[in-house]
């Protein structure tokens, strides 16, 4: 059986000091965990996290990546940069950087083939906002959002993670149901079914305030295969606790 993923996202939190201690927590809780276990982490921490993981359960995880090989684009990250650090998993497409930096769809796309090619797994995020939800757009959005992934990625599709993260429900404390997160769950699952064959062993993540309360209920679910976490990745305990409501 495959196993669940629960990935952190630290987002634009840390410092040298708090994720040594973050860390070292994490590592001596995760011993026995039946999931795969990741935190992504702000480029300037790859390095110090990538020596305090090795050797654990803990995988390295980043959250962006530039759309370009290399040469002038001052300020980016490449995908064979994140791979220097033992990179595993690169977050691409997250709506924060969808809304704040004005990622396109085709962007998402380029990052993906970027991160693939460096032998990184994408975890490509898709989800509607509030207002699309509203409108009854949820399916019509993030199938556009994924069909621009499966586009551009062809059969390396089945190398990608996905993660349906309903921006509505990032940060606010408001969560999906596990009912409502299936629903979108399924959609999304059919929809790589149409692309690849090995639709049935690739993960999608829900993301969007999962807490160690609320996170034994989505991750029951049958077509959620693990959990990105924003803020309850930042405390050693909940994160811990949500590893351990995982199979
Ligand atoms: P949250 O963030 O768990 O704080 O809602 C999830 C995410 O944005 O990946």
């Amino acid at each position: 059986m495959k196993k669940q993923l629960i990935a952190g996202n630290w987002k634009m939190n840390g410092s040298l000091q708090s994720n040594a201690a973050l860390v070292s927590a994490l590592a001596a809780g995760v011993s026995n965990a039946r999931c795969q276990v990741a935190v992504c982490v702000p480029a300037p921490y790859l390095a110090q996290v990538q020596s305090r993981v090795a050797g654990t359960r803990i995988d390295l995880g980043a959250q962006d990546v530039s759309q370009h090989e290399a040469g002038a684009y001052t300020g980016e990250v490449s995908a064979t940069m994140l791979r220097e650090f033992a990179t595993r998993y690169c977050l691409v497409g997250h709506s924060e950087r969808r809304q704040y930096h004005g990622e396109a769809d085709a962007t998402v796309a380029v990052k993906a083939q970027r991160v693939l090619a460096a032998g990184i797994t994408p975890i490509v995020c898709v989800g509607e906002t509030l207002a699309e939800r509203e409108a009854g757009r949820t399916e019509e959005v993030v199938k556009r959002q994924l069909a621009a992934v499966i586009h551009a990625n062809g059969h390396c599709i089945s190398e990608v993670v996905v993660a349906y993260e309903p921006v509505w429900a990032i940060g606010t404390g408001k969560t999906a149901s596990p009912e409502q997160a299936q629903q979108v769950h399924a959609v999304l699952r059919a929809q790589l079914h149409a692309a690849t064959e090995h639709s049935d062993r690739m993960l999608i993540l829900y993301g969007g305030s999962m807490n160690a309360a609320n996170a034994a209920q989505l991750l029951s679910q049958p077509d959620i295969d693990g959990g990105l976490v924003g803020g309850a990745s930042l405390k050693a305990a909940d994160f811990l606790t949500i590893i351990a409501a995982a199979r």
